[in-house]
């Protein structure tokens, strides 16, 4: 682990709003991280942006009459907003679209091309004489030639996942009309001069899935086919050639850039060199599975082309997709939960919690299930959890007046308390190290549950003798609790340190804290009072009905 870190999470398309399919693989396990890496010390930054540019974006901007510049604008205040509420903390969620990344993407464009890496010849594009534009991607629609669904995009048939190119009875999807074909001129982007690097370069990092490193390696052995980096459309950062007028790129071109040129954006208005961070640094970059191609083969190859001059990534922790209900999540079956809806009903701490418990650090999908989310929250975050702090405090301000007792008649049960508190944290490192995020929180509900059984073993409502003990390696663990539930429940940590009373802020206290007795004799508690309010059945099953697919 370097004393420096930059992370990221893939960058969320400017285009509806974030779900909950959105934040389990993605967004929380690479917030954990960044609090947690703080915590031990590291010098940590988070940054995001949001995706701005692609067809998918510049029609629905046309459909809603608004410029795509207004409507990417729209969709990056309000996922910002969203992810704030779930307590999602970037140092800085900028755009694609922004100044900074025009500007290095056009840099890294050149610099490629001057290396050998670019070249162009024509290809053959739908063009509507109507709407006289060239119609990539979404703008045509079909009958998929390998399936025979109808009304499929020619870049993506959602019935069977191809890529039908070759599309049956295509239609411009602004006029209704057959396209014709035209030549257009594009620049590519010379992948395959990449294989043997990126093969060299994914055996020797060791940090990479080992699974997803095997079918990478696959599809480098296959062949990999040179990326059109080009599109005839107004929105997105312009070709910086003059015969390449009216031209801009590919939205993944330009996108996995902005991780970079958000960095730099950040560190430089705090007077830090940007480059020379990223290259001092680990460089996390988390993503979902469904883009492990763009991110295993085609962001280290543009990074390799610019000699990387921006070092490649330590780490991509990639996790699976997530189903609701045992269904996969749709949007356009609204098939889905929004982030700020369930945040209506439930604190960010619950869903934090449960995704963060149920999200392996793997590519197996997961299931949100309603009833599962209100069992975990009520039995292992309420019924353990908050259940051990509150009775350890309660009884300590009912028996104590609040102030931590001498551990008088100290016992041998009281001697594994005191091993367990001593050894919390090098547990939690380990799985923290290898990106378990929830066998970490896994293993601090163990210890709490632990903690529980000490309690109850102790029975320190029957000998007030016992009790001093009982309490003072009690408070202690909720003290070692609340440390390392801070990277999954910021929330709820900082409310069980003020009820400890302790003044400082909760992070300032760093991670090696946490295994120590840092709650002294004499020490006075805060007000105590219950954590958290049990989920309620009823509502349960009105969010259930509420889910309706069409
Ligand atoms: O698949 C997506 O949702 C993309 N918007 C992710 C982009 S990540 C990138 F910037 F590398
Ligand atoms: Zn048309």
């Amino acid at each position: 682990m370097r004393d420096k870190a930059l992370i990221t999470s893939a960058l969320p398309y400017a285009n509806g709003e974030i779900h909950l399919g959105h934040v389990a693989s993605t967004y929380l396990p690479a917030d954990v991280t960044t609090r947690y890496l703080r915590m031990k010390g590291v010098e940590a930054y988070f940054v995001c942006a949001s995706d701005d540019y692609g067809t998918p974006i510049l029609i629905q901007s046309e459909r809603e009459k608004k410029t795509p510049q207004e409507y990417s604008a729209h969709w990056n205040k309000r996922d910002l907003e969203d992810f704030t509420a779930l307590s999602i903390d970037f140092d800085l969620f900028s755009r694609t679209s922004s100044k900074e990344n025009a500007e290095f993407v056009q840099y890294v464009f050149d610099k490629l091309n001057k290396a050998g890496h670019i070249y162009h010849k024509e290809i053959i594009q739908y063009y509507c004489t109507i709407d006289k534009k060239f119609l990539p991607d979404r703008y045509v629609q079909g009958t998929c030639p390998k399936c025979g669904a109808k009304d499929q995009y020619s870049d993506l048939c959602e019935k069977c996942g191809s890529v039908p190119e070759d599309i049956i009875d295509p239609k411009c999807i602004l006029c209704g009309q057959t396209p014709i074909m035209k030549p257009t001129k594009h620049y590519f982007f010379h992948l395959k001069q990449f294989a043997k690097p990126l093969e060299s370069w994914l055996d020797s990092n060791t940090n990479l899935q080992s699974d997803i490193k095997k079918y990478v390696k696959n599809w480098i052995k296959e062949g990999l086919v040179d990326w059109d980096v080009t599109r005839d459309i107004t929105w997105g950062v312009p070709i910086p050639l003059s015969d390449a007028a009216g031209k801009v790129f590919y939205g993944w071109f330009d996108n996995h850039l902005a991780y970079i040129s958000t960095t730099t954006k950040l560190l430089s208005e705090r007077g830090i060199d940007g480059q020379e961070f990223w290259n001092s640094a680990d460089i996390y970059h988390f993503i979902g599975k469904d883009i492990v191609y763009h991110h295993y083969l085609f962001l280290p190859a543009i990074r390799m082309g610019i000699d990387s001059e921006y070092k490649l990534p330590d780490y991509i922790p990639t996790r699976g997709h997530l189903s609701l209900q045992s269904k996969k999540i749709s949007k356009s079956r609204n098939w889905y939960i929004g982030l700020r809806d369930f945040l209506k009903a439930y604190p960010a701490d619950y869903l934090r919690f449960y995704l963060l418990f149920i999200t392996p650090y793997s590519q197996d999908d997961l299931n949100f299930d309603l009833d599962d989310f209100a069992a975990r929250i009520n039995s292992e975050l309420i019924g353990n959890l908050g259940n051990f702090v509150n009775r350890s405090l309660g009884f300590a301000v009912r028996t104590f007046g609040g102030i931590i007792p001498e551990p008088a008649h100290h016992d041998s049960r009281d001697e594994e308390a005191r091993e367990e508190i001593t050894q919390i944290a090098g547990e939690i490192d380990a799985h923290m190290a290898l990106h378990h995020t929830d066998r970490a929180l896994k293993r601090l509900i163990k210890f709490s549950a632990s903690f529980n059984q000490y309690f109850q073993y102790k029975e320190p409502w029957k000998d007030r003798e016992a009790a001093r003990s009982c309490i003072f390696y009690s408070a202690n663990a909720v003290h070692s609790i609340a440390l390392a539930l801070y990277p999954f429940m910021p929330n709820a940590a900082g409310r069980i340190w003020r009820q400890l009373g302790i003044k400082q802020e909760i992070t300032s206290k760093s991670w090696n804290q946490l295994s120590t007795i840092s709650i002294k004799p004499g020490h006075k508690l805060g007000d105590v009072y219950p954590l958290f309010k049990k989920v309620d059945m009823d509502d349960i099953e009105r969010q259930k009905t509420a889910l309706k697919e069409h």
